[in-house]
């Protein structure tokens, strides 16, 4: 019986590398060594790099900060002034959008609606941006592009003028206890409530699902379709999961408690 066994297992690995017709040469790259470009990495990219990559936390502020149109409303300084969603929010439209008033005006614009070329997208973050010389790898790099050009939606579709999610709470409390794309479920994490701090999240952690979801349904739905940066959150943009159920999980997520 062992022996067989012992025989069967390395039959089975050969037969199914050949069946997903790889290359079996050993010199090929492991794709779990050099991670492939994808709108998912793009995404947790854009939020805060540096907990997404290599590529360590900026110390000075961003070259482009100074050129803000507004400058006494947003007075942030320092590795903040980098993450994309500073300048351009989150909801991608800059001063166009949610960032159009309050602490987080610069006066920059949006990316939604991009026109630029593939091309044109990798001069503008890796050099003009100057994201290259800040560390980040072609295949980062890469990845905001591709996040540019299919990543970005159009967040009106999906929260109304008051901020509201356009979904169906009921069907999205059976999602929140379900997960979304095959993932563990909202609830493991973050209780049935919402108020249940992840366990790899600090011990003052006070950003509850309610809350974010009320306060700020942009950046829930950016955290929800891309994931935390450097966190076990799971992306449903990486699991491919259906934008009505994405939508469906966060009008639920409104109904949840802001505190404990
Ligand atoms: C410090 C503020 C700032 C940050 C941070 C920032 N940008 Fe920008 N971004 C700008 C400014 C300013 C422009 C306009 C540049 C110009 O064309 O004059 C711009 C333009 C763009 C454009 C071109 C939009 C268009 O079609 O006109 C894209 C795309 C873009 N940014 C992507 C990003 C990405 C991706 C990141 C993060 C990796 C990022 N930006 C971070 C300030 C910023
Ligand atoms: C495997 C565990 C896990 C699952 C499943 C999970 N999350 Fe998270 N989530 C986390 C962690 C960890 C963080 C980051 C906490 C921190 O800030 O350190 C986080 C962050 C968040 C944030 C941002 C709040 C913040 O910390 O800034 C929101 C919003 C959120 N999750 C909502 C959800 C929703 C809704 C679902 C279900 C669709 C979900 N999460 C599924 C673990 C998870």
């Amino acid at each position: 019986m062992l022996t067989t066994a012992r025989l069967l297992v390395p039959a089975f690995v050969i037969a199914l590398l050949a069946g997903c017709g790889e290359p079996s040469s050993s010199d090929l790259p492991d794709e779990d060594v050099v991670p492939k470009a994808t709108v998912a990495r793009g995404g947790l990219l854009y939020d805060k790099f540096w907990k997404a990559s290599a590529a360590g936390e900026p110390t000075e502020t961003h070259p482009l900060w100074e050129k803000r149109t507004d400058t006494t409303s947003n007075d942030r300084t320092g590795s903040t002034t980098w993450r994309c969603k500073e300048c351009h929010g989150w909801d991608y439209k800059g001063v166009d959008g949610a960032y159009a008033q309050g602490s987080h005006r610069t006066g920059f614009g949006g990316v939604l609606g991009t026109k630029l070329s593939a091309a044109e997208l990798t001069e503008s973050i890796a050099e003009t941006h100057g994201y290259r010389a800040a560390g980040l790898s072609d295949t980062e790099i890469e990845s905001l592009v591709l996040f540019m050009q299919e990543g970005l939606v159009d967040t009106a579709a999906s929260i109304d003028d008051e901020g509201a999610f356009k979904g169906d709470a009921k069907r999205g409390k059976r999602l929140y206890n379900k997960g979304l794309g095959g993932s563990k479920s909202c609830s493991t994490c973050h209780g049935v409530d919402g108020l249940r701090r992840p366990d790899t999240a600090p011990k003052d952690y006070d950003e509850w699902v309610g809350k974010i979801a009320q306060k700020n349904p942009w950046e829930f739905l950016h955290k929800v379709r891309f994931g935390h940066p450097g966190s076990v959150m799971p992306s449903a943009v990486g699991a491919k999961v259906p934008m009505k159920d994405i939508v469906d999980v966060a009008a639920f997520s409104q109904t949840l408690p802001k505190s404990r």
